[in-house]
């Protein structure tokens, strides 16, 4: 019964106003057996009452995720089914996202428009798409993303202690969820900017305090790291910081230590809950990834910075200053004033 009737609002949202599937699209919806049932279902209904041709894909789910997911995954069925739709809605738990088949999918179609959803569930659904205005959240993001482009300092502190001091990349774009769907690439879950700042220009005291995604997932005990030019040097804290350490060195890769990207926490309806794709999405939180850099995030260097994994942690309640011009206030938007009109309306 669980948002039973909110359900289809949700779906409309996504269905009409994030993916504009239109009169005759082809919609594949790709799920496995630990996705949520009623998500998709509620999503293939407002696709068909939309006009569209859903079609819903549903495999066993696989023992790992991306290329890990390939051996178990009826590869030659699912890319033939893909490459030919309009729209694909991804609900795997074990997602396909960076598998060799969404690889050869996005390389034959260059207008799909290809939504990645990993573990939604009603609850999530109905939080942090139904209830959300798509195109006010979109104007805001938007200009979020230009004001922060366009610094050239930045300094991000949190009650919990991070206080972080960086410098912006000219050549490097601010990735952008904001619910505008980009043909032929990926779009994720709205509420989200992530970028690559100038990385041996990051000094400072990083604290995750939210959640850490893999290994520790909720944090109790916050995780204190020092950062020198980019690279995470020291790690104090409880039991989880230890837990942290030991992952990072089990990996014997220097890159795991560097830091990979910032992102901005942008959903009106995210909490926080562990899972990694709403936490990264809490209003006025920051997000620092460690590891592997995608090509996306440093498009000046060819195939990004590899790394053996990636992971990434949460500050909650933060504080950002633009060229000294506050933009957040523990998690509050201030001074600019668009912004702050877009906020009140939003939250
Ligand atoms: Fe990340």
């Amino acid at each position: 019964m669980a948002y039973d009737f909110e359900l289809g609002k949700s779906g409309r949202t996504l269905v009409r106003d994030i993916l504009e599937v239109e009169e005759g699209d082809n919609v594949v919806i790709t799920a496995d057996t630990n996705s949520n049932k009623e998500v998709v279902k509620a999503t293939a209904s407002e696709v068909f009452t939309a006009g569209g041709k859903p079609m819903v894909v549903w495999n066993p789910t696989p023992e790992g995720v991306g290329k890990a997911a390939d051996p178990m995954l009826p590869q030659k069925t699912l890319a033939g089914a893909l490459k030919e739709a309009d729209v694909w809605i991804e609900y795997n738990e074990q997602w396909l996202l960076y598998s060799t088949v969404y690889d050869k999918v996005i390389e034959a179609s260059d207008d799909i428009r290809y939504i990645c959803l990993v573990e939604m569930n009603p609850d999530m659904m109905v939080r942090t798409i139904g209830r959300v205005d798509m195109p006010k959240l979109a104007e805001f993001l938007k200009i979020v993303a230009k004001e922060t482009g366009e610094a050239e300092e930045v300094r991000v502190t949190t009650p919990a202690g991070t206080d972080l001091e960086f410098e912006n990349h000219p050549e490097r774009d601010m990735i952008v969820h904001s619910g505008d769907i980009m043909r032929g690439k990926s779009s994720m879950l709205p509420g989200q900017i992530s970028w690559s700042p100038k990385f041996e220009s990051i000094n400072g005291k990083l604290v995750f305090d939210g959640s850490l995604v893999p290994p520790v997932g909720l944090i109790d005990t916050p995780i204190e790291m020092t950062i020198e030019a980019g690279k995470v040097v020291e790690i104090e804290g409880g039991t989880e910081a230890k837990q942290f350490e030991k992952w990072l060195a089990s990996f014997d890769d220097e890159n795991m230590y560097r830091l990979a990207h910032i992102s901005y926490g942008f959903n009106p309806g995210a909490k926080l809950t562990g899972n990694i794709v709403e936490d990264e999405r809490i209003w006025g939180g920051t997000e620092w990834g460690l590891g592997n850099v995608g090509s996306k995030l440093v498009p000046e260097q060819e195939g990004g910075i590899p790394a053996s994994s990636h992971c990434d942690g949460i500050c909650t309640d933060s504080s950002v200053w633009l060229d000294g011009k506050q933009l957040l206030d523990e998690g509050e938007i201030v001074n600019f004033s668009r912004l702050v009109e877009l906020a009140d309306q939003l939250l």
